[in-house]
């Protein structure tokens, strides 16, 4: 039994390993180039990053992978399991790609194998998805993965810092940017498997999700997680409408670094910055700020550095460190 499941994985790490080559090799391809790699060139993406993250392509077709897989020795079962074909609806023997005229992502493990897909469409169709990704499948637990870990992974470690980003194409542009410790939580909201991934190599994240509504409360929510799990967090907000893949082409990689630098502000000083124009005028406002505040700093598990940043924040909003620890020490209680 633990044998055969052995067997299985192994046969979907290879699937997986033949479907990246095919797309890899496919963006070489004359429709590849036209379609594909003029797309990437448009974004600013060089040959050698290309190359760094098995960037590809799939062709346009119903099943030029699931022939080329067939034809070397591949089950289609184990396609099937590992997403990477589907069966027709209401006629389940006719089997067809799942990633078809689109760019593909290669998702990596940790150790840099080829695990899943994210495949973008080259196309305005607001009918499709912008992105379609892999399933879960027995190599490909999307709660335990982060886009970008295998390429970052010594940068997080030698840099003590982990910065945090919504998409595929912001992890790459922020490595054309000169930063390599970056990783993605791939538009689904943070885990505790993946804050667990993180931890392995710092417990420093700087959280830089997209200057959209969407991303502002996603990294509210993201803040409060990564607390509860004993990290330090910072996080900087990019003007309306940019994200790091965006904003970084926009200014160009040294103005960008120092955007983040002079924007990163600990959990407190970002939450106050969101803010700030309602505290200024409106107490009961900033009343329910204080107490979102007092919320967070309860969620760290170290009373010391809790004690720090309830300090910080009474200095911040002017407001008596007692009645800061009064309320800590309520939503402390509660949680018991
Ligand atoms: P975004 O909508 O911010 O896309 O979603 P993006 O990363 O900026 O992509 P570009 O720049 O338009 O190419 C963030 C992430 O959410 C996931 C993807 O992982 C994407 O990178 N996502 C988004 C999906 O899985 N499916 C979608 O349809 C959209
Ligand atoms: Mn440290
Ligand atoms: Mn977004
Ligand atoms: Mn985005
Ligand atoms: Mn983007």
């Amino acid at each position: 039994e633990q044998n055969q499941e052995h067997t299985e994985r192994e046969s979907l790490l290879i699937a997986m390993n033949f479907a990246k080559d095919f797309f890899v090799k496919n963006l070489q391809s004359e429709e590849g180039r036209s379609i594909g790699l003029s797309y990437f060139k448009e974004r600013g993406f060089t040959p050698q990053i290309i190359e760094k993250f098995d960037l590809g392509y799939a062709l346009n077709g119903w099943d030029h992978l699931l022939s080329e897989a067939k034809k070397a020795g591949f089950q289609e079962e184990i396609l099937l399991k590992a997403g990477l074909i589907l069966q027709k609806e209401g006629d389940p023997s006719r089997l067809y790609d799942r990633f078809r005229g689109r760019v593909t992502f290669t998702i990596h493990n940790i150790s840099g194998k080829p695990i899943a897909f994210g495949a973008r469409i080259l196309t305005k169709d607001k009918n499709q998805p912008k992105y379609i990704n892999s399933p879960e499948t027995p190599v490909y637990h999307k709660s335990d993965v982060l886009y970008g870990i295998f390429q970052a992974k010594k940068a997080i470690r030698d840099q003590d810092n982990c910065y945090l980003v919504e998409g595929y194409t912001d992890v790459i542009s922020m490595h054309l940017s000169g930063i390599e410790n970056v990783v993605a939580s791939s538009g689904t909201s943070l885990t505790d498997g993946q804050i667990k991934l993180i931890r392995r190599f710092t417990s420093h994240v700087t959280v830089l999700y997209d200057g959209d509504a969407a991303g502002i409360k996603a990294s509210l929510r993201g803040i409060d997680l990564l607390l509860e799990g004993g990290l330090n967090v910072k996080a900087v907000v990019f003007p309306e409408g940019e994200d790091p893949d965006s904003y970084s082409r926009k200014v160009g990689s040294q103005q960008f670094q120092d955007y983040l630098k002079e924007n990163s502000r600990d959990f407190i000083g970002f939450k106050i910055g969101l803010y700030k124009d309602e505290i200024a005028k409106d107490p009961i406002r900033k009343a329910e700020v204080i107490r979102e505040v007092v919320q967070s700093i309860g969620k760290i598990p170290d009373p010391i550095i809790r004690s720090v940043y309830a300090k910080e924040a009474s200095g911040l909003l002017q407001i008596d460190e007692e009645i800061i620890f009064a309320e800590l020490n309520k939503s402390l209680i509660k949680h018991q």
